[in-house]
Parts: C-alpha cells; sequence; structure tokens
C-alpha cells in the first residue's frame, strides 16, 4: 500500500542544513495498521508528511497505492490526496464551523452537492459516535470529540490510508483507549491501512500489528509488535518499552538476588533469568518442569502479565539454583518452549 525507498528529508536551517530523515525503507502492507515510535525530534512527523507529500522529499520514492507520488502533476496530487486522510494531535477543526461542517469540509472543497454531503457525512457522525452533536462548534465539545470530528473529517473523502500523527497525544488515557479503539475499528470494519506516529509504547501495544522505531532519522528496529516487545534490540527501543515492561530491575529485586546468592550451598550454582513470551505459552507447566525434571530451586522475583492487543505477553525475572549443567539445559528447555530468556549477571 505504501512503499518508501531511500526517503531523505534535508532542512534549511540557520545553523545549517538538518537532515531529519536519513534514508528510510518502509513497507506498509494493505490493511494493517503500522505504528512508527521515536522520541521527539527523531523525524516521526517528517516521514508521515513525506507520505502524503505535505513534504516533498529531498530524494527517493514515495510509492502509494501503486503511484509514484512524487512524480505527479499538481491536479493528480491532488486527487491522490484524497485517498490519504490524516489526523493532527491538535485536531486542526475550524472553530467557525459545526462539527458536521468540520467533517464535510474535505467534500465542500471537492465541490460535491450538499444532498451527497449529508449522505456521507451522517453516517460518519454516526461511525465516530457524534451524530447528536453535528450542530456544536468546536469550543462546545470535548477534546475526544473533536480527535473524533478530526477522524470523520479524515474518512470523509472515502481513503484507502489514515495517518495519524500523534493524535491522541493531547488526551487522557481513557479518551486515548477510546480514539484508538476507534482507528481499529475503522481498520477492521473499512479496510482503511493506518499509519500511526506516536511517542508512547503503550499506543503501539493496543493497537499497532507492526512497529518501526525511528532514532536521529534512521528507522532502527521493526517487526511485528509481539516479537519487539519480547526481544528488542536497540537501546532506545528498550527505553521506550521501559514505560510497560521495566527493562531495569528494582533495586530491591537485585538486593534479593545477592542474599540467595550469599545463601547457594556449596558446590551449587545460581542465575537470574528474566524471561518473557507471548501467544498462548503459560509459564506454570514449563516452570513446574524445570523443578521437577532437573531438581532446580526458582524464586520468582518480580514479573507481570499483559496482554498485548489479545495476545498474553508475560514478563518474569527468576533465580535458578542447583547444578551449573541443569541451569544450562533449563535455559535450553526454557528458550524450546518459546520463552525468552536473558541471563543476567548481578554484582557487588
Ligand atoms: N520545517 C523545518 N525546518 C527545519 N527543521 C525542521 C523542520 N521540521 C522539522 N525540523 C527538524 O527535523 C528534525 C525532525 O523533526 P520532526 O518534526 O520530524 O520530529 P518528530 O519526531 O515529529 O518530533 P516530535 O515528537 O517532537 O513531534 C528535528 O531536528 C526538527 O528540529
Ligand atoms: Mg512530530
Amino acid at each position: 500500500m505504501i512503499n518508501l525507498r531511500g526517503i531523505t528529508q534535508i532542512y534549511p536551517g540557520p545553523q545549517g542544513p538538518v537532515e531529519a530523515l536519513r534514508g528510510i525503507d518502509l513497507h506498509v502492507t494493505p490493511g494493517e495498521v503500522f505504528g512508527i515510535i521515536g522520541r521527539s525530534g527523531a523525524g516521526k512527523s517528517s516521514l508521515v508528511r513525506v507520505i502524503n507529500l505535505l513534504n516533498r522529499p529531498t530524494s527517493g520514492q514515495v510509492m502509494v497505492a501503486g503511484r509514484d507520488m512524487t512524480q505527479l502533476s499538481d491536479a493528480d496530487l491532488r486527487a491522490a490526496r484524497r485517498e490519504i486522510g490524516m489526523v493532527f494531535q491538535h485536531f486542526n477543526l475550524l472553530s467557525s464551523r459545526t462539527v458536521f461542517d468540520n467533517a464535510a469540509l474535505p467534500l465542500e472543497l471537492a465541490g460535491m452537492p450538499r444532498a451527497e454531503i449529508k449522505k456521507r457525512i451522517d453516517p460518519l457522525l454516526d461511525l465516530v459516535g457524534l451524530a447528536h452533536l453535528a450542530d456544536r462548534y468546536p469550543a462546545q465539545i470535548s477534546g475526544g470529540q473533536k480527535q473524533r470530528v478530526g477522524i470523520a473529517r479524515a474518512l470523509a473523502s472515502n481513503p484507502k490510508v489514515l495517518l495519524s500523527d500523534e493524535a491522541t497525544s493531547a488526551l487522557d488515557p481513557e479518551t486515548t483507549r477510546s480514539i484508538l479503539d476507534l482507528l481499529r475499528q475503522v481498520n477492521r470494519e473499512m479496510g482503511v491501512t493506518v499509519v500511526l506516529i506516536t511517542h508512547q509504547m503503550q499506543v503501539i501495544k493496543q493497537i499497532a500489528d507492526r512497529v518501526a522505531v525511528i532514532d536521529a532519522g534512521r528507522i532502527v528496529e521493526m517487526g511485528p509488535v509481539v516479537d519487539v516487545f519480547t526481544r528488542p534490540q536497540q537501546d532506545i527501543t528498550k527505553s521506550l518499552i521501559d514505560e510497560i515492561v521495566p527493562q531495569e530491575l528494582p533495586a530491591g529485586v537485585l538486593a534479593r538476588v545477592r542474599s540467595l546468592a550469599a545463601r547457594l550451598e556449596p558446590g551449587a550454582s545460581g542465575q537470574l533469568l528474566r524471561l518473557s513470551y507471548a501467544g498462548e505459552h503459560a509459564y506454570e507447566p514449563i516452570l513446574s518442569h524445570l523443578i521437577r525434571e532437573l531438581g532446580l530451586d526458582l524464586s520468582i522475583l518480580h514479573g507481570q502479565i499483559d496482554e498485548i492487543q489479545d495476545q498474553t505477553f508475560g514478563s518474569l525475572a527468576v533465580y535458578a539454583s542447583g547444578n551449573m549443567a541443569r541451569i544450562g539445559a533449563a535455559i535450553d528447555y526454557l528458550r524450546a518452549n518459546g520463552v525468552v530468556v536473558r541471563t543476567v549477571e548481578v554484582t557487588g
């Protein structure tokens, strides 16, 4: 659906050129929710604005629905943009227009007759849950409701793609959840491909199928959300995930590991393990196997079980003690059963 190849974006700046994008290759498949996450200044907005050519890239190719956007005439570009809706962080509503008229704006600009506009916008306001507020003005509705207007407006011209640039960043967590649910519904029921930009892993966790991590104008990590959560590779990814799954263990846990290590029987070994898994695996039978069959002692020190969309996602810290070779066998067994295992050395 969207194919970016070798995208660079260089802005002129007072202190010289700013390289906002440094060679981005990205492929978004039809019907998916693709998340792009990164810290402030990483290049997220620059990237999303390249997709509908709100920003013309300095170099590279932008293919959307089979068309090379950079090669289109102005008229063809306007037509192509109708197939790409966009939702903004600060809603960008016109204060002098009602909810209905804000949502209808793209159709008015395209010259659609009023009766047809109504036929299109009424069901959209229904979809976003605002039919009863159609005659209100932006000043008379909440932030979450404003974003619903923004979504209805973005969907007005029946786009194939919806771009969302921090659409929930100005909203509280509960409203964020309801807006993300709405975007997911639009994706599933209308088949709209969604590209969503955020700085919050919570947002990625709730809605994205795949995620790309962008840092200093480059994509540094990309994959299905569950994979990236269970096996983050880059430090930046780990620090972003930290918001949901603490990557560092609390000091109290480390102190317990030291005291367990100090009490090991002569000849016994101990190893702190961080385990994570996703999907239908359950820890319990796997851990009891380790205790029963390998004769290890396991102390569960820390952990949480969460959901990524419909998948269970767990993370545990355990201290295994016993025969050193058996600890090695336990790690192999865990890995063979789909658990991601990291060994952690505790010093001091
Ligand atoms: N129009 C512009 N002119 C010059 N530099 C710009 C322009 N727009 C963005 N930049 C610079 O490009 C880099 C990437 O900016 P961008 O807005 O894409 O980041 P972002 O990831 O969206 O950040 P945020 O999370 O704060 O919105 C930053 O260093 C920014 O200062
Ligand atoms: Mg931005």
